[in-house]
């Protein structure tokens, strides 16, 4: 038998006996279910386009730290989310209906029992810090509100102030609601307690420590006022005709 033969010959035995230790090696063991960790009635709830809801195990574009319990965050799929963070407490929740913009950065602290976050339709946010640090307290926002970066909303001040003649606290929480089509500027701060109304534009570095009940206003300052009537916006960058 030539050399070339004797090769061919070793390889083929080669390949039969691999093929047949592939064939008679044993079936690999099934990996061990993943540990189920306790969610303490803690849910993620995607909703979709037709309104049916299924449990996700997350949410794309968003980190979420439950620290309590029965405590549920439930986003429209319709949301696309960037960089987001949320931290909640117990029996907490936080709502996100569908939009056609991009959230991004939004980062919500409801983390003190029944701390309820609600974001409406086509919202829109490049920064923004939400603290609802006692209990009980709201931040809504209506529908198609637009927001700048680097805004502070609050509905608590975070510390007691106390009357010093009776010790009761005179500064408590209390909800924020931020009504349709409002576009809130860059870098502003909006406290516990205010309402604005619908087509409100809150000006770049305002301060809002008080509602404001008229509609489509320019409000401006610290602490802000109403510095334009009757005016509406839009999305678009100002253009001359
Ligand atoms: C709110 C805003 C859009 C209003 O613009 P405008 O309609 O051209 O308003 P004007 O500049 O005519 O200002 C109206 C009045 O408000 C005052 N004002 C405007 N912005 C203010 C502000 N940020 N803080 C305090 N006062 C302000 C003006 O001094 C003026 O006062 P006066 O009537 O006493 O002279 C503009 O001031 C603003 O804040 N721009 C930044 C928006 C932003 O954050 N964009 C980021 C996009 S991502």
């Amino acid at each position: 038998m030539d050399i070339l033969k004797r090769i061919s010959l070793r390889l083929r035995r080669k390949q039969t006996l691999s093929q047949t230790l592939i064939e008679t090696a044993p079936a690999p063991a099934p990996a061990p279910a993943p540990a189920q960790m306790p969610n303490n009635g803690n849910k993620i709830i995607a909703i979709n386009s037709d309104g049916t809801e299924e449990l996700a195990a997350s949410i794309a574009g968003a980190l979420i730290e439950f620290r309590g319990k029965d405590s549920v965050v439930r986003i429209s799929k319709g949301a696309k989310l960037i960089g987001c963070k949320f931290f909640l407490g117990t029996e907490c929740s936080i709502e996100i209906e569908s939009s056609k913009y991009t959230i991004r950065n939004v980062v919500a602290h409801v983390t003190f029992a029944f701390g309820r976050l609600k974001i409406g339709k086509d919202f829109s946010s490049w920064g923004v810090s939400l603290k609802l640090e006692e209990p009980s307290t709201t931040v809504t926002f209506g529908q198609d509100c637009m927001l700048s970066y680097g805004i502070t909303i609050r509905t608590t001040d975070g510390h007691q102030i106390l009357d010093l003649s009776t010790g009761n606290v005179v500064n408590f929480g209390a909800d924020v609601m931020i009504g349709n089509h409002c576009w809130i500027g860059q870098d502003a701060m909006i406290l516990k307690g205010v309402t604005l109304a619908n087509g409100t534009i809150v000006a770049a570095r305002s301060l809002v420590a008080k509602s404001v009940a008229e509609e489509n206003t320019i409000i401006a300052g610290v602490s802000a006022k109403v510095v334009r009537r009757n005016v509406g916006w839009n999305r678009e960058a100002p253009r001359r005709k």
